[in-house]
């Protein structure tokens, strides 16, 4: 699991994006302190370390979480500056609703937030889908970064 940087200077307009994912109905916006048990069991169904990390971004002001919702149901999660500073992640998209760009779009809005709070780069940590990141926002590896800072983990 190797971790991949990201040139925020150099972030493609998303704003198309955003009306395609609207346009099916999706309300992209940052999760609600009020909606952390609600996140975090989503996250879990992923991972109960992805819980802890969806945990730890709720109680950042703002909140250092995007959901793609439809119909009060939560499709997909992205946090940022959880696991460590700069880094993006966790994410997850509810099976079901793969392939429709929510994915990319959680991914962009939190690279957003992230430039926005001043970053330069952003990191993407112990990827995972590397084509993804590739196509979506020009994400590269970075050398010597596997296992990163995720070498000894308690389980
Ligand atoms: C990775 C994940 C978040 C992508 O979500 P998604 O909503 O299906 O992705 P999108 O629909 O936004 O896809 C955007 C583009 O990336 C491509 N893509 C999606 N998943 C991909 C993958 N695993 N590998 C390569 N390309 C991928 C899509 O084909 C699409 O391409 P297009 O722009 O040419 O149409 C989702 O598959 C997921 O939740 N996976 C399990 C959890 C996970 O691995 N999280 C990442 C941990 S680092």
């Amino acid at each position: 699991m190797i971790d991949m940087l990201v040139r925020l200077y150099d972030l493609p307009d998303s704003s198309e994006l955003y009306r395609e994912v609207a346009a099916k109905g999706v309300t992209l916006r940052r999760a609600r302190a009020f909606e952390k048990h609600t996140v975090a069991a989503f996250a879990r169904g992923f991972s109960e370390k992805w819980a802890s990390e969806v945990e730890v971004a709720l109680t950042r002001q703002p909140v250092a979480c995007f959901v793609a919702t439809r119909e009060k149901k939560i499709l997909g999660f992205a946090c940022y500056d959880t696991t460590m500073r700069g880094f993006f992640g966790p994410t997850g998209v509810a099976e079901e609703s793969r392939g429709l760009g929510l994915g990319k779009a959680l991914l962009m809005k939190s690279l957003e937030g992230l430039r926005e709070t001043g970053h330069a780069y952003a990191i993407i940590g112990g990827v995972g889908p590397r084509e993804f990141y590739a196509k979506a926002c020009g994400a590269i590896e970075i050398p010597g970064s596997d296992p990163g800072i995720y070498g000894d983990i308690l389980p």
